[in-house]
């Protein structure tokens, strides 16, 4: 006999709810912030210096600059990338606003290209659709933490003579054809929010080999000024020029000194979202109502969640029941993503509804299960347990 469902009445899998994503913060953290907050010296210096060269060597990029957020990181990555009012920029609809919501912060216009069917990732032959006499840009999404085709992307973009960004908030950790994500385009953006892999609380970091891109990214996170207050301090000096319009978009030492103890635990964290996501591979594999996303071959997915779609011709619900039964059962689902042009803002701006159809379709199946470095075994189990339990409930026939 099938289990009632805790939706219905019956007893849920936990007690407790699991989040689709959570940071973990150790004793260690704990200490490297106290210290600051000892110490003279509160925002933008030391340990941010420290925290920027410990994250530059383990992308294997020349230079990391520390924003405030990952959209901060994403604005200032634009903005370096010389998108202004009159160009354009190519992007993936199934990504978090802040991806295109960087080109209007320049001024300039979001192409959305629709995505690849098995990835959900940027499609580059849709990318070459997109291509008009303003594109100026590409914005690769690595969704939920797989890489996108690099080399396909960078053979249009040569072709058009574009710049590669990433936007790697989904993807610290992750590698295509032997190479770190963060060193894959001219500039990559970075967000370190609570559930990705390592957090400032709020925070940001941009990555590039370019050392003029570089110093377009200090000046521009730092009003448009080129010295910090901490260097001006050090030189003795009351005089600074703001170059160029820029913002304060500085990250407190204090959140530095966190990202730095974070990061140092990156690879066990790494190696422990994806001995979950490879649990959850094999319990998924046999489910029929699913569809899981694969990871490629020649690449390494950072594993930032995990969403699988379902097979609604094979169940006799649809995703929002599901998604309801998931969380009254435990298991803290969520959904990535609505497109974005389907938010009214883009609506407003007269983005027709249809313009991605793969995306969309994508989009109506998508469903999130939890995956973060701090769960335990019990937890993927308790998320085997109830998605196994939901589907076979909901299964049609
Ligand atoms: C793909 C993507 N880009 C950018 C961002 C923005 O990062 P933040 O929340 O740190 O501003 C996020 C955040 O969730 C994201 O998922």
């Amino acid at each position: 006999m099938r289990e009632r469902l805790a939706v219905d009445g019956g007893a849920p899998v936990r007690a407790t709810m699991l989040p689709y994503g959570h940071q973990v913060v150790d004793d260690a953290d704990i200490k490297a912030v106290a210290d600051v907050l000892r110490s003279q010296w509160l925002t933008t210096g030391p340990a941010l210096a420290e925290y920027e060269a410990a994250f530059a060597q383990r992308v294997g990029a020349a230079h990391a600059v520390a924003v405030s957020s990952g959209t901060a990181a994403l604005h200032a990555a634009a903005h370096a990338a010389g998108i202004g009012p009159k160009d354009e920029a190519i992007t993936s609809p199934i990504t978090f606003a802040a991806t295109a919501n960087c080109v209007l912060y320049c001024g300039g216009r979001v192409a959305f290209a629709d995505v690849q069917p098995e990835t959900c990732n940027l499609d580059p032959e849709q990318i070459g659709r997109q291509i008009a006499e303003r594109t100026k840009a590409i914005l690769a999404v690595h969704y939920a933490g797989q890489p996108c085709d690099m080399h396909a992307i960078h053979a249009v973009a040569e072709r058009h003579n574009l710049v590669v960004i990433e936007d790697a908030a989904h993807a610290l950790g992750a590698s295509y054809d032997g190479r770190n994500v963060g060193t894959l385009g001219q500039l990559a953006a970075f967000s370190t929010h609570p559930v990705k892999h390592i957090t400032t609380g709020e925070g940001g970091m941009v990555t590039t080999n370019d050392d003029a891109l570089a110093y377009k990214l200090r000046v521009f996170r730092n009003h448009g000024i080129a010295d910090d207050a901490h260097t001006r301090a050090k030189r003795g000096d009351w005089r600074y020029d703001m170059t160029d319009l820029g913002y304060n978009y500085r990250m407190a030492d204090v959140l530095a000194a966190l990202g730095k103890s974070q990061l140092t635990k990156l690879d066990a964290w790494l190696a422990r979202r994806r001995a979950i996501a490879r649990r959850f591979d094999d319990a998924f594999a046999s489910l029929g109502q699913l569809e899981l996303i694969p990871v490629r071959p020649d690449r390494e997915s950072a594993r930032h969640f995990y969403p699988v779609r379902l097979n609604l011709e094979r169940l006799r619900v649809g995703r929002a029941d599901v998604f309801r039964a998931l969380r009254a059962e435990g298991i803290g689902v969520n959904v990535h993503y609505i497109p974005v042009y389907w938010h009214p803002h883009y609506q407003k701006l007269g983005y027709p509804k249809g313009l991605c159809p793969e995306a969309e379709a994508q989009y109506e199946r998508l469903i999130t299960l939890p995956l973060w470095a701090g769960m335990t075994d019990r937890d993927a189990e308790d998320v085997i347990a109830a998605t196994r339990k939901v589907l076979a409930a909901y299964a049609a026939g």
